[in-house]
């Protein structure tokens, strides 16, 4: 991005049940607690674009995938320019649930995986990309006990072969020089020990 003071842009990857939404919490947590300005935030945003990608995840009114795509993009650029460059401007360290990596797991699993990476293009790049790591059928449960606990509702990727495809995606995805600098953790451990090790790499990265 552009000169002057920046703060940091860390996003935290993983399948559905992976736990990026508990240690974004976490690691949210921790860098408060090292002093640093933290912006906690989350895709699909909490913005119109954001809530209608959300709305249209759902089984009952899913969108057709090229659309989902689309959609997805269109908030990410909204989501960059109403919180995430503002905040970085501001010297924040800003933790995402999910980025530009969903995208290129998620939507290549029924749109043409180059063409996801073109509606992406103008998506800055992370400063450092978080993976959690969880076999699929450890986070298919997880997410589903979740899903039986109530508050939520049954989305287009909610089922265990879909899960395994994209566990298998976010795979080949480790180390991709096109989603910038990545760390992959070892997420099938209590969720104490899977942020220590977040922490070891905010660490490393310099946080
Ligand atoms: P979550 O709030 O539980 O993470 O749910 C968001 C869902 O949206 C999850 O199934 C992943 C999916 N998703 C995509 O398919 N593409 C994207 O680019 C993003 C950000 C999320």
């Amino acid at each position: 991005m552009d000169d002057g003071p920046r703060g940091r842009f860390i996003v935290i990857e993983g399948i559905d049940g992976s736990g990026t939404t508990l240690q974004t919490r976490a690691v949210g947590d921790w860098l408060t607690a090292r002093g640093h300005r933290v912006l906690e935030t989350r895709e699909p945003s909490t913005g119109a674009i954001g809530a209608l990608a959300r709305q249209r995840l759902s089984v009952q009114t899913a969108a057709a995938p090229l659309t989902l795509a689309l959609l997805f993009a269109a908030d990410r650029l909204d989501h960059i320019a109403s919180e995430v460059t503002p905040a970085l401007a501001a010297g924040a360290v800003v933790v995402s649930d999910r980025y530009l990596m969903s995208s290129l797991a998620y939507q290549a699993l029924d749109c043409d995986p180059a063409w996801v990476r073109e509606i992406n293009r103008h998506a800055p790049l992370p400063d450092l990309t978080l993976v959690l790591d969880v076999p699929a059928d450890v986070a298919f449960n997880r997410a589903q006990r979740r899903t039986a606990g109530g508050g939520s509702v049954a989305e287009r990727f909610d089922a265990l072969d879909l899960q395994r495809r994209l566990a298998d995606h976010y795979r080949r995805l480790h180390g991709d020089p096109g989603l910038g600098p990545m760390v992959v953790v070892d997420g099938d451990r209590p969720p104490e020990a899977v942020t220590d090790a977040l922490a070891q790499a905010l660490l490393r990265a310099g946080l």
